[in-house]
């Protein structure tokens, strides 16, 4: 069941899921699933901000770009230092490793280390196209962690963070809709417009692989928070 909690603000929205961590958390939450993009942005500020100690929690990330050094400041890994790992040491982070010369031991990795640490919360943001992680349109729901070759509007919409079109990376390894599911609670960020088409279909559509988090209906407690221009395309 999906609720959609209006928000004011990125600030408003990370204040709403801070307090869903926290609840969660006293409730002996032990793995976070964590986000990278601007969404969910607010919600590490608050959580930076905020008095939690994180040292007896597991994260494990939703992607990683192809190809890209954790040193890398376009890469996940990075950005998960910068915005959270730094101020919040975990017991352990993981991320998809994206310089691994052997992709399908990656994989396999990865998947390891997903079935050994069951999510608790999850942390998405969306696409505009309605992915989430980097499940592209048309990914089955049943997808485990894979190699993606990146979509060119998901290419093109990442693109502001790097200096050149050119220098986006073309695949990723993302974690699968069926991975994401698992997750015992997820908190979705929206905001602005270019995520209206994305969640009016999220919400309101029927649940079809052509848009990846509708599968979200079929979730027991989703929670999304939105702005007005990203609920704007929402039925009433
Ligand atoms: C990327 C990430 C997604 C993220 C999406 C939206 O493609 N892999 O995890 O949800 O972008 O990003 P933003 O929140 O910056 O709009």
């Amino acid at each position: 069941m999906i609720k959609v909690v209006r928000v004011a603000s990125q600030e408003e929205g990370g204040q709403e899921a801070l307090a869903i961590l926290k609840e969660k958390l006293a409730a002996g939450a032990q793995t976070l699933g964590l986000a990278t993009g601007s969404s969910p942005l607010g919600f590490y500020e608050a959580v930076r901000a905020s008095d939690l100690d994180f040292s007896h929690l597991t994260s494990v990330n939703l992607d990683e770009y192809v190809g890209l050094a954790a040193d890398n400041p376009q890469s996940y890994r990075y950005f998960m230092e910068e915005n959270l790992f730094q101020a919040k040491p975990f017991k352990a982070n993981y991320l998809p490793n994206g310089e691994a010369a052997d992709l399908d031991a990656e994989l396999a990795r990865y998947q390891e280390i997903l079935e050994a640490h069951p999510v608790d919360l999850q942390i998405l943001g969306i696409g505009r196209n309605g992915h989430i992680g980097f499940n592209e349109p048309g990914t089955s729901f049943d997808q485990i962690t894979q190699v993606v070759d990146l979509q060119p509007s998901t290419i093109e919409a990442n693109a502001r963070f790097f200096d050149k079109i050119e220098d986006v990376p073309t695949k990723a390894i993302s974690m699968g809709i069926s991975d994401i599911m698992k997750a015992k609670t997820i908190v979705l960020f929206a905001y602005g417009a270019d995520k209206a088409d994305a969640i009016a279909g999220a919400v309101n559509g029927p649940v079809t692989e052509e848009l990846p988090a509708s599968i979200l209906q079929n979730h027991p407690e989703v929670y999304i928070f939105a702005d007005d221009a990203a609920l704007s395309k929402l039925e009433a």
